[in-house]
């Protein structure tokens, strides 16, 4: 007979290689806590219930305590052939309490107790990554502040458009992260939902109480039907989706920031302590951690892929490939969690280059929409107003200056609308001044988003 705990009907034992093809210990390990946590409330439940008796309900908690300190203490020994954390726990607890360990996994099944140890990890892992969402928010907020008065070019095409604050363009992520940080408030629901009960497919034939145990786990919902308690992976993909579009967030900015790292740029310095250098080269100091931010997104990405891939065509309700669940999604969390945080110390000691922002500003011509706006303003037709304006900037490449440099008679040469004011009307303050329509970049709109993201970030930053 075969010594796994589910031996009974084989005659001979498991295949070594098969034993090590299909075990998940080396990666379910990480979900002890949750397993013990689960279990624990499914013994006082089964107690509960007298379908087992209190000594053994109390057997069983304490013995689990016990496993879960020389888990914690790094004492245990985990075995493959026991597969994964569930039967590893459900075998050590045997072997110390005896008998009534072998009581723990009445009217339950792997395929249930798999689905509550994921639902309770995932949920414990997304509020640590809201939290560090808000952490990424408050640096993004204090850079804000810090450069509040800072002029740059603001782009399209990656051709230089508008003039625009820079704290603008930072609390552009912001708002990204705030979309993030809600999106893991779903997942956060979807995985607020209590699968044990469910046995391996359709129930169990003792009288157990749900609402017990989702009221000991706290769970604000139970799963209404048994098949899809244990073959559901919704909360899984959301999960992927909602960290594969954070990463592409960060992926984003992560280009921009490499971007303006570039001598061609010049625009900001990360800190000494956050690049490398080049071992052949000795002038080089690199971006490495936003690129591998960047190059890193598109692992998160590839776990979704993979998750909805498996999933498609799996017919109701365990599937062994559910498995294959995990190591993705674990991965994905990680790389989100890693991400969040050197991103933090990232735009925290990122030197903004203020000087060469406004040379960019003023050596060229994001200012043109500016010149045909003050012609609109004196009520020629936007229409023609662009027309003038682009005939000016034509003017200026030609003689390879700016509109800044051009006097009044030479203005006055395209078109008699234009006053004195008109050095004045395309300065870049006034530029980003004048842009004052609600979400636009003038300071008191930045503002408004500055003060705006504050509460929101007090809001939120305590989340449990
Ligand atoms: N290690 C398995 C998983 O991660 C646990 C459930 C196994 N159930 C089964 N009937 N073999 O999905």
């Amino acid at each position: 007979m075969s010594e796994k705990l589910w031996g009974g009907r084989f005659e001979k034992s498991t295949d070594e290689m098969i034993n090590d093809f299909q075990a998940s210990i080396d990666f379910d390990k990480r979900m002890y806590r949750e397993d013990i946590e689960g279990s624990t409330a499914h013994a006082k439940m089964l107690a509960a219930q007298k379908i087992i008796s209190d000594d053994d309900a109390q057997k069983i908690c304490a013995g689990l305590q016990k496993i879960r300190e020389s888990i914690d203490a790094g004492k245990f020994e985990f075995s493959v052939a026991l597969e994964d954390i569930h039967m590893n726990i459900e075998k050590a607890l045997t072997d110390s309490i005896g008998a009534a360990g072998g009581r723990l996994h009445t009217a339950r099944s792997r395929n249930d107790q798999v689905a509550l140890d994921t639902h309770l990890y995932i949920r414990r892992q997304v509020r640590e990554i809201q939290r560090l969402i808000v952490d990424l928010q408050k640096a993004l907020v204090n850079a804000a502040e810090k450069n509040r008065d800072v002029i740059f070019p603001g782009y399209t095409h990656l051709q230089r458009a508008q003039p625009i604050l820079f704290a603008h363009h930072l609390m552009a992520y912001f708002s990204m992260l705030q979309r993030d940080f809600d999106r893991f408030s779903g997942v956060y629901q979807r995985a607020d939902i209590m699968p044990l009960g469910a046995g391996a497919l359709a129930g169990t034939t003792f009288p157990i109480d749900r609402e017990f145990v989702a009221r000991e786990l706290n769970f604000n919902a139970i799963y209404s039907n048994s098949l899809d308690a244990v073959s559901d992976r919704d909360y899984l993909l959301e999960f992927l989706s909602a960290a594969s579009i954070l990463m592409v967030h960060l992926s984003r900015f992560s280009e921009e920031i490499i971007l303006w790292c570039s001598r061609e740029f010049s625009f900001v310095e990360l800190d000494d302590a956050h690049c490398t250098g080049s071992s052949m080269m000795p002038q080089k100091k690199n971006p490495d951690v936003p690129e591998l931010v960047r190059g890193k997104s598109g692992r998160v990405i590839g776990h979704l892929m993979a998750l909805l891939t498996t999933v498609k065509a799996l017919p109701l309700a365990y599937n062994k490939d559910l498995q294959e669940d995990k190591e993705g999604v674990f991965d994905a969390l990680d790389t989100v969690k890693f991400s969040l945080a050197v991103f933090a110390q990232i735009v925290a000691g990122m030197k903004i280059r203020r000087d060469n922002m406004r040379r960019a500003v003023e050596e060229d011509f994001s200012n043109a929409t500016d010149l045909a706006d003050y012609l609109v303003k004196k009520n020629l037709p936007f229409r023609q107003a662009h027309a003038v304006a682009g005939k000016l900037v034509h003017y200026c490449i030609e003689r390879g200056v700016y509109l800044k440099d051009l006097t009044l008679a030479e203005f006055k040469t395209f078109s008699n609308l234009f006053d004195a004011d008109i050095h004045d009307a395309i300065k870049p303050e006034t530029c980003v001044a004048s842009r004052n329509s609600q979400g636009g970049t003038s300071p008191a709109q930045v503002d408004l988003q500055i003060v705006a993201a504050k509460k929101w970030i007090k809001h939120h930053e305590h989340i449990d």
